[in-house]
């Protein structure tokens, strides 16, 4: 976690000392309301400045100007926002991480959100920019013993940051919301980067029951309850493990109850599994520490149900994980082993590796049945196969509904979380049929992915779902503007960006 960002909002204004963050479009010359905060003297050399170092203004590019002529700061920091067209398509949350990049040892950063008039300098604006830098800010660094001085860009200590625009009353509420979404985020990326030995089943449920402070009412089953229920198929998983498995549910209930009645809720569903050795099927050891990110899914319900708990959003929603540590021991699972799922269906286990589906197939079925939701989404580290077909660009969809589906898409346009759809059919279908069973945990070398979303369409009849393989996504991310960790959080703002733009109200 960072050491607290402090970020307040309030009239654009200079403040002394400290950085001070302008914006500047392409063409190198000042908007007449960033030239009236800072005055002509200033605006004078800002000018020449920009011309000596020839700076361009493109998007996100950043000129750095210590103890500036006429400026009684520290250091000023003109941030480019590019042509015209790279206006219309800030991407805030990114402009505000790379601005975050930039904040070097200042402990007090002030940024002027004012610029030319066809620039969006609204609420909106500013809670996406300081949402992208609380992101940005994000490090985990807590089994360090020591300060690393090549975190250069990491905030030391508490930096406290002033976002000055006209609208800075309505930033404040907005804001608070975009609060409550960073956070949600940086839960999921503190979950995938907790290591295994820390991150067992029984601690993720305890983490995951804190959720009850913000008013989501939580339900941990163990061992002997998911027994009695019938997930013999998850069970089976956690079975060569010293560790206990557990399923948590999370409800949150923030729409009005006539609504709730019409419609169920929405429920959604994450893959938990704390460690994948492969089981008896096992891995080989090269990267194989990279498996402690397998409950990428489970991290993301849980910092999702933070993010619309505590922003308090109208609807209602159903959050269901499958905790399980996956291990090859005398008690393991075999391959040729045949268990029966909760829904009834039998599974000839092929390769113990494939054992994503096993838990989700069981937590689908439940929550189908207990909730009667009015839709399902799973997320899921499911095949290495998404990472062949997509790479760590998109999420692979698959889903039996094409609303569904389109939604997913555009929120993922919205939010930069993207995700690709991939076919279901029943020719897919027919590669998991088991000469022993219903059907086999493994579908063959071709279409990795597909036959994986096709065993789990097996479990959630005709409920509206998709399913989302976020293999590539999850974990192992690429730095960016917006991401410095190993984990991303991926899915808490696809997810809330989908709940708020269909389905609260
Ligand atoms: N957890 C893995 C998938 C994975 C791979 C996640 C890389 C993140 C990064 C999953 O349980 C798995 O092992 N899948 C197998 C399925 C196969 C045995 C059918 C795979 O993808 O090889
Ligand atoms: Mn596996
Ligand atoms: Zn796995």
């Amino acid at each position: 976690m960072s050491e607290g960002l402090k970020i307040s909002f309030s009239a654009p204004e200079l403040v002394k000392g400290g950085t001070l963050v302008i914006f500047l479009a392409e063409g190198g010359k000042l908007s007449d309301s960033t030239k009236k905060l800072v005055g002509s003297a200033a605006a004078n050399a800002i000018h020449r400045a920009i011309e000596v170092e020839a700076f361009k203004a493109k998007p996100k590019s950043a000129l750095a100007i210590p103890a500036p002529y006429g400026l009684d700061v520290d250091r000023l920091l003109i941030v480019g926002i590019g042509s015209d067209k790279d206006r219309q398509e800030t991407d805030y949350v990114r402009l505000g991480g790379a601005i975050a990049g930039r904040f070097g040892t200042s402990r007090s950063v002030n940024v002027l959100l004012v610029g030319p008039s066809d620039w969006r300098v609204d609420a909106a604006a500013a809670s996406d920019l300081a949402m992208g830098m609380r992101l940005r800010a994000y490090r985990f660094d807590k089994y360090f013993t020591k300060k690393r001085d090549t975190d250069q860009d990491k905030p030391q200590g508490a930096v406290s940051v002033k976002i000055g625009l006209a609208a800075f009353s309505d930033a404040r509420k907005v804001a608070k919301t975009g609060e409550a979404i960073a956070e949600g985020v940086i839960i999921a990326r503190d979950l995938v980067n907790e290591p295994p030995n820390v991150l067992d089943p029984v601690e993720f449920a305890r983490r995951a029951s804190e959720l009850t402070k913000l008013g989501v009412e939580i339900t941990v089953l163990d061992e002997k309850q998911l027994a009695r229920i019938g997930m013999r198929a998850l069970l089976g998983v956690g079975q060569g493990s010293a560790k206990e498995s557990r399923v948590v549910i999370m409800r949150w209930n923030g729409a009005k109850p006539a609504k709730y009645n019409k419609t169920g809720p929405i429920a959604v569903i994450g893959k938990g599994v704390v460690f994948d050795t492969g089981g008896i099927s096992i891995k080989p050891a090269a990267g194989m520490e990279d498996m402690k990110g397998d409950m990428g899914g489970a991290a993301c319900v849980v910092g999702l149900m933070h993010a619309l708990a505590s922003r308090k959003a109208k609807v209602n929603v159903i959050g269901a994980i499958g905790l399980v540590e996956n291990m090859p021991d005398g008690n393991a699972q075999r391959p040729g082993d045949i268990v029966t799922s909760l829904s009834g269906q039998t599974i000839e286990i092929i390769n113990t590796d494939a054992e994503g589906r096993l838990v989700l197939g069981d937590v689908l079925w439940y929550v189908k049945e207990t909730f009667k939701p009015q839709l399902m989404i799973d997320l899921a580290t499911l095949t290495g196969a998404v990472l062949v077909a997509l790479g760590q660009e998109n999420a692979g969809l698959f889903s039996n509904d094409d609303t569904l589906a389109e939604r997913l898409f555009a929120a993922g346009k919205s939010t930069g979380e993207t995700v690709w759809r991939l076919p279901l059919s029943a020719a897919y279908d027919k590669m998991v049929d088991s000469k022993f069973a219903d059907m086999k945990n493994t579908g063959g070398r071709h279409a990795g992915s597909i036959t994986a979303a096709q065993f789990l369409k097996r479990f959630v009849g005709d409920t509206p779902w998709a399913h989302l393989d976020i293999a590539g996504t999850a974990l192992g991310s690429p730095e960016s503007d917006i991401n410095k960790s190993w984990s991303s959080g991926w899915g808490v703002r696809l997810l809330d960006r989908l709940v708020a733009d269909y389905y609260e109200g």
